[in-house]
């Protein structure tokens, strides 16, 4: 056998571990030795892709390379360690911008280096395509991440016309891409200009989104990203690159799909509605009254309950408290109630946030509910413990045709019995909206600090005993 043969079977077998880790990826219990396996993968085709060129002097590259692996090893596994759970949709994008800027340059040094000797137009435009794709995901990546950091005001960098203003924008770009796809004879400066607006279509196409709908963009760019990647992997003959970024692409795609569903919006709905159309949301009548309970009231509920609800939201990970969210669980458990979660699609920061927190604690898997099997639970539901959550349980989502989150499905915790919502006050959740669920019959406000509640609760339960 050839020793080509012997790098395109590294490329396979990396491959396959990629998709397989991928795949165990879709459950907790397996999702750590799953990312194990795709960075072993990934890893098998970095190593292949750098000893590729046998035989050829390799200009004393190799040093940079090395050099470049190194360093990028490094920061990428410091960040990891430090980055906090809540803050990983920045990191994702700040990661994702990096993959795009990488196609970028690609697209930029094969251009230049096709120079005179142009080739077809197909050809020209795999090149033209990766430098485009590449650059529009790393300006609306870098977009994201400030954004998502708190870094820049959605509404500051909003035209009044913005979506016209876009549309020019591509229509400009698009015109670029043909016409340097036909002669790459246009010299630098046209090429630079050319991948200028290209990143700055990047920005401006974000400007406008924000809000709860920043995750979508962010898995959007992320498929962007996978497609200029696997472009790139036609540029250069790579297989490992064309499945890598096939990969990235479609499951960027398939996860972009999947968002709007869970929020009842349309992919179109996103990108144009623009974000700063927020409606603030029916204000509590000035009549209706907030109950609150104390914790020995609240233990007595739960303890007593037959069936229990526990939805976590964002708070539950702000105030990293699903280790003692299990406690209680199981201290009811031994009192015969019957604990489950309802798990909302996008409760949290990111896709699958809630399920992270939950695996990181242990609970078992079959105790978690999806949406619809959540709100059919409800119904025979004695009580309710919201954990931290505000946006997934709003009910204006069902009622209020002029709220900011009409249409989206939501978990219908009213239906309960009794419903027990801890947060800290009478603050709003990420969509910014007043939620009328504080003020129902049932409804029952633990103020505190999730994690301070929680322990509070295992006390108080514990005592009961
Ligand atoms: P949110 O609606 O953001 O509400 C979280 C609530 O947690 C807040 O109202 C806050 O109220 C409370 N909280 C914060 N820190 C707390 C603490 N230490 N202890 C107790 N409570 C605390 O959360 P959600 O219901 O999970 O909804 C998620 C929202 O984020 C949706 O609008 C969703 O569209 C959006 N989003 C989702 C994703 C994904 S993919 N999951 C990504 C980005 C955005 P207090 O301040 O009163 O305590």
């Amino acid at each position: 056998m050839s020793p080509a043969v012997w790098f395109d079977l590294a490329y396979l077998v990396g491959s396959v571990c990629i998709v397989w880790g991928l795949k165990r990826m879709s459950s907790p219990e397996t999702a750590g030795p799953g990312n194990t396996l795709a960075a072993i993968g990934m890893g098998l085709a970095i190593l292949a892709a750098v000893f590729y060129p046998l035989g050829e002097d390799d200009n004393g590259n190799l040093i940079w390379i090395f050099g470049g692996l190194l360093l990028g090893s490094g920061v990428g596994y410091v960040l990891a360690k430090k980055v906090a759970m809540t803050a990983m949709p920045q990191m994702v994008s700040l990661l994702n911008g990096m993959g795009g800027a990488t196609a970028m340059i690609l697209g930029l040094v094969e251009y230049l280096r096709i120079g005179s000797n142009s080739g077809s137009f197909a050809s020209n435009l795999t090149v033209v395509f990766a430098l485009l794709v590449g650059s529009v995901s790393f300006g609306g990546s870098l977009l994201a991440y400030l954004k998502l950091e708190g870094k820049v005001d959605d509404k500051k960098i909003t035209l009044p016309f913005h979506s016209a203003f876009n549309l020019v924008l591509l229509a400009l770009v698009l015109f670029g891409t043909w016409a340097l796809s036909f002669s790459t004879n246009w010299g630098t400066g046209l090429l630079f200009l050319f991948t200028a607006i290209s990143l700055f279509y990047g920005l401006s196409f974000v400007a406008p989104i924000g809000g709860a709908d920043m995750p979508v963009v962010i898995s959007l760019l992320n498929s962007f990203t996978g497609i200029s990647a696997a472009t790139a992997g036609f540029v250069y003959g790579n297989l490992m690159m064309i499945v890598g970024g096939i990969l990235v692409g479609a499951s960027g795609t398939i996860l972009t799909l999947m968002m709007c569903k869970a929020m009842n919006r349309s992919l179109m709905n996103v990108i144009v509605g623009g974000f700063g159309n927020a409606v603030p949301g029916v204000a509590a009548d000035s009549n209706q009254q907030v109950k609150s309970v104390g914790l020995t009231d609240a233990a007595i509920q739960l303890a007593y309950s037959k069936t229990v609800l526990v939805v976590p939201g964002y708070g539950l990970a702000v105030a990293q408290a699903q280790k003692v969210c299990k406690e209680l669980d199981e201290l009811l458990e031994a009192n015969g109630v019957d604990v489950r979660y309802g798990i909302h699609p996008v409760a949290g920061r990111m896709p699958g946030h809630m399920n992270v927190l939950l695996a990181e604690a242990d609970v078992p898997y079959p105790k978690l509910l999806d949406l619809e099997e959540a709100n059919d639970f409800l119904n025979q539901c004695d009580a309710v413990v919201v954990i931290g959550a505000n946006d997934v349980v709003n009910p204006a989502a069902e009622r209020d045709p002029s709220s900011s989150i009409y249409g989206m499905p939501v978990l219908k915790v009213w239906q309960a019995k009794n419903t027990i919502v801890m947060k800290r006050s009478m603050g709003k959740g990420y969509a910014g909206i007043e939620n009328p669920l504080f003020f129902e019959k049932n409804t029952y406000m633990l103020f505190g600090d999730a994690k301070q509640t929680l322990q509070g609760l295992v006390s108080e339960v514990k005592g009961l005993g």
